[in-house]
């Protein structure tokens, strides 16, 4: 069966993805909505969309009411579905232009817009399995519910302004240590890991299964092999690890 039900061209094909009928009449919105915008890249954005599996990251660190999470922002779509169950948020990007394009996205979801909420951020294919779930109309309702749970800053995750000096009890820290723009010192990566507090979890999102941390990083951060099983079954792009602060 084919995707969109418009003249455009489909960017999205529903039978990769199965989704209830509200689902996928939000989908087939937001298909024909995208090649309309497939011309109009927000300037200075580099990430309107992200290319990892939002199912994994929520599935993985779990976010609860209880929890204060640290997030790169990028695109928005991880803190949305981070705050989805009432978690704090605290969504950092160095990058100016990612902040405004995510506030203008949550500003979106408070306006109940969700087609434009998602096909905002759409110009691409390849991501539909974060398209069925962030068009899936409960969890639409409970972004919406929580959307005032998370905060925008304009910060490098690595040097934390003092507004952000806390504990966190969930830090999601996407690939930024891989990152091309910046590779984090050592000691950087340890300020962070002495904001999360202990039990708490570090969710990476990188390609590879070794990373060259400092000692000190070592004796603090273990795998935690249940979580980063979780995080991998459904995450096909990158080699998410999960690691417990000790
Ligand atoms: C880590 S990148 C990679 C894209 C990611 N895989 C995704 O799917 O969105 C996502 C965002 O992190 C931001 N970023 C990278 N390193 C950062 C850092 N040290 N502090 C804050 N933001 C950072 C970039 O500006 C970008 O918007």
């Amino acid at each position: 069966m084919g995707g969109g039900t418009g003249t455009g061209k489909s960017y999205y094909r529903d039978h990769e993805v199965p989704m209830d009928a509200s689902t996928l009449k939000i989908f087939h919105h937001v298909n024909n909505r995208v090649s309309e915008r497939l011309l109009t890249w927000p300037k200075g954005v580099d990430f309107i969309t992200t290319n990892e599996s939002l199912e994994s990251i929520v599935n993985a660190l779990e976010p609860t009411a209880e929890d204060t999470v640290l997030a790169i922002c990028g695109c928005g779509d991880q803190p949305f579905a981070l705050a989805q169950t009432g978690a704090r948020v605290h969504a950092v990007d160095y990058k100016k232009e990612q902040i405004a394009y995510a506030k203008r996205r949550a500003r979106l979801a408070e306006l109940g817009r969700h087609v434009d909420f998602l096909s905002v951020s759409r110009s691409a294919p390849g991501d539909a399995n974060n398209l069925r779930y962030l068009a899936n109309e409960e969890r639409w309702r409970r972004i919406r519910a929580n959307i005032n749970k998370i905060s925008f800053h304009h910060a490098d995750i690595f040097k934390l302004p003092r507004s952000l000096h806390r504990t966190y009890t969930k830090i999601y820290l996407s690939n930024a240590i891989t990152y091309s723009g910046r590779t984090p010192k050592d000691r950087e990566i340890e300020q962070l890991i002495r904001v999360l507090q202990p039990n708490g979890l570090l969710y990476l999102a990188v390609k590879t299964d070794h990373i060259e941390f400092s000692a000190y990083a070592r004796e603090r951060l273990r795998v935690d092999v249940s979580l980063t099983y979780d995080a991998r079954r459904t995450e096909k792009t990158w080699t998410p690890s999960v690691y417990r602060r000790v």
